[in-house]
This record gives C-alpha cells, sequence and structure tokens, in this order.
C-alpha cells in the first residue's frame, strides 16, 4: 500500500488552483450587430447528458459575458497543441476593443444552428443555446443546451483518438498537453 501524504493548509483562495491543469475551450459569441468575439475559457463542465447541458463560467467583468448573456448563444470549440502560442494572447485582450478573428488570423465560419461562428482551425465545435444562468459570485455560469455538435473527421469517432490530437490543458501560466495512453 502507498505511504499517505502529509498535507499542508492552502489559502482559500488558491483553492480552485486544486483543480488544475484543466482543458481549455475557445467560446465564441456575437453582437447584435453580428460581430463575432473569442474568450479562451478553462472553467467548463458537461453537467447533463440528456437534455445534452454544458456549463461555462465566465467573469462579470467579460465582454463575451455581456454577449453571451444577450444573444443567449455561444459555441464551444476545441483548439489543439498548434494553436497554443494564441490562447494566452485571446485572453490578455477584450473583444471590446479588437477583432479577435482579424488580430489573430482565425476563421470564422458559419454554425449551422446559432449565429455565433465557428473557429475553423479547431477540431470540435459544441453549438449551444442558453438554457439557465447562474450567478455564482464574481462569475456566472451560462448552462447552454447542445443543438448541433462536430468535429474533424479523421480524430473522432466516439471519442478523441488522442494519438492524432494534442488537446491543451492549462496549468495557471502555463500549458500541457494530452500524453501517452497509460491502460
Ligand atoms: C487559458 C485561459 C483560460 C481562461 N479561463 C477563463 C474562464 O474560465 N472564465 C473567464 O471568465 N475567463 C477566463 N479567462 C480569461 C479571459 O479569457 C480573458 O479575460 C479574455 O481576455 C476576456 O475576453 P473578452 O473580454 O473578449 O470576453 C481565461 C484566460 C486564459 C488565457
Amino acid at each position: 500500500m502507498s505511504k499517505i501524504p502529509e498535507k499542508i493548509n492552502i489559502k482559500l483562495n488558491l483553492a480552485t488552483r486544486l483543480l488544475y491543469p484543466r482543458p481549455i475551450v475557445l467560446i465564441t459569441s456575437i453582437n447584435n450587430l453580428g460581430k463575432p468575439n473569442i474568450i479562451p475559457v478553462a472553467w467548463i463542465m458537461p453537467t447533463s447528458f440528456s437534455p445534452p447541458l454544458i456549463a461555462i463560467s465566465i467573469a462579470l467583468t467579460r465582454h463575451s459575458h455581456k454577449l453571451i448573456k444577450e444573444s443567449r448563444e455561444f459555441v464551444i470549440n476545441i483548439p489543439t497543441k498548434e494553436l497554443v502560442n494564441i490562447i494566452d494572447l485571446l485572453g490578455s485582450v477584450s473583444g471590446k476593443d479588437v477583432d479577435k478573428f482579424k488580430e489573430f488570423n482565425l476563421t470564422a465560419l458559419p454554425a449551422k444552428k446559432v449565429k455565433p461562428p465557428l473557429i475553423g482551425e479547431c477540431i470540435a465545435h459544441i453549438e449551444c443555446k442558453v438554457e439557465s444562468i447562474l450567478d455564482t459570485g464574481d462569475h456566472t455560469i451560462f448552462v447552454g443546451r447542445v443543438v448541433a455538435a462536430m468535429a474533424d473527421k479523421d480524430i473522432f469517432e466516439t471519442d478523441y483518438d488522442l494519438r492524432k490530437v494534442k488537446i491543451i490543458l492549462r496549468h495557471e501560466k502555463r500549458y500541457l498537453t494530452t500524453g501517452d495512453y497509460i491502460i
């Protein structure tokens, strides 16, 4: 049997860091004039199989917060290792000031069932309509009902083939990617 490790107390404001590393997604949203925006998000979780629901947690201060609250739609785009260099940049400017599709040379493709675009360079997309909104401290949880989902045809059947794709995870200011299967 392995040894039980000795524990230290962690400051309460650092407790969320005990949940890292976390996978990163890029959420697209749109304003009422049709201008799209992108926000990197690590606070995301599935909440229901049937109906299919996924929750994202967005700070009140983000431009994306306003857009998602007003339009009640968003798309979850899954980036891979190839996009790692722009993840931090996408998260260091606001769509209030910058057109992030133009600035970072990303391709906006039409979604099937919602107005916010897909990011062409990502490997998968989940289109959501906001089903419920929950205020939680300095963030808001937007629960999205999945209305369409698609993935690159070579890398997904019933789950990702992780020998072919390298998902990005955030470990505070550092990034890592998925390794080899161990079992
Ligand atoms: C990897 C990464 C993950 C992030 N995760 C979240 C998150 O889960 N929720 C959130 O509100 N902000 C998150 N942020 C911060 C926003 O992405 C950042 O403030 C962004 O510039 C907001 O853009 P906007 O004002 O255009 O919406 C994250 C940033 C990075 C780089």
